[in-house]
């Protein structure tokens, strides 16, 4: 089998997703899921593409989609992993610590490590993004959008990119089966989404893959910018970051890497 084909039929029966799409392009597929109306759906529904036209991050953020790269989007209801309303917050986290697990098992001789809240670095470059978004119809609904840089080697990538993203192909020298890293990334998802509310050890393991710890960083919340040391998170998954004035707390922003 082709290394970039997908098995739609595959995935739907290897893992807890109902229903399987996969689009040759696409604006963005969080968008294209946030435009369906989800009433009388069988969920989780994932929707694919080879290719985004407008793929979005988070605050500012586009997302680079070449062919190779996995770009995709599920739509659920949290309820399904028995997640409590008040543990929500920690969703980005536990998610970008799935995809942190599922990219480590391609990369096994590399520093595979979250950066905060929910990007996923190798070697201290960005391996994969995530957005997550409620569903505007269905607001109890949750869609994770998450772009992972496979076989699409950085080299085709804009010049401005080249030097701060990676793939798995870059990192390995070899392709990976794109159904394969998909299917497993649900099961990692799965296992993480499913001890949320009860793992002791997820901050603890959290903290040891954490790629800004120690490092300088600038902090932009979309209205002041703040630097400082990086100390990094706290019992509720707020950013410890050292000013002058003592150790602020930071719930969200974009996260800039200082003197590297
Ligand atoms: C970020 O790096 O800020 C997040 C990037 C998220 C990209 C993924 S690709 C699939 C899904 N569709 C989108 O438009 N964005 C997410």
């Amino acid at each position: 089998m082709n290394v970039d084909e997908i098995d739609c039929r595959l995935i739907e029966q290897g893992s807890w997703v109902e229903q399987v799409e996969w689009l040759a392009e696409v604006d963005s597929t969080n968008r294209f899921l946030a435009n369906e109306t989800m009433t009388g759906r069988n969920l989780p529904v994932l929707v694919g593409a080879n290719t985004q036209t407008a793929g979005r991050g988070r605050g500012s953020n586009s997302w680079w989609s070449a062919p190779g790269s996995l770009t995709f989007s599920i739509v659920f209801d949290p309820q399904q992993f028995a997640i409590p309303t008040s543990f929500l917050p920690r969703m980005s986290l536990s998610t970008g610590m799935a995809v942190r697990k599922t990219v480590a098992r391609w990369l096994p001789e590399s520093n595979v490590q979250v950066k905060w809240p929910n990007d996923v670095y190798v070697q201290g470059r960005k391996v994969a993004g995530l957005l997550i978004e409620s569903h505007p119809a269905s607001p109890s609904l949750l869609i994770v959008g998450i772009g992972l840089n496979v076989n699409n080697s950085l080299q085709s990538a804009p010049q401005q990119l080249q030097a701060k993203a990676t793939s798995i192909v870059d990192m390995s020298g070899s392709e990976a089966s794109r159904t394969d890293v998909l299917i497993q990334l649900l099961e990692d998802l799965e296992h993480e989404w499913n001890r949320i509310a009860t793992a002791s050890d997820f901050l603890e393991d959290y903290r040891n893959h954490c790629y800004l710890s120690g490092r300088n960083i600038l902090v932009n919340d979309g209205v002041d910018e703040i630097g400082g040391l990086c100390e990094g998170v706290d019992a509720e998954g707020a950013l410890l970051v050292r000013l002058p004035v003592g150790v602020q707390r930071i719930f969200a922003g974009t996260i800039e890497v200082i003197g590297e």
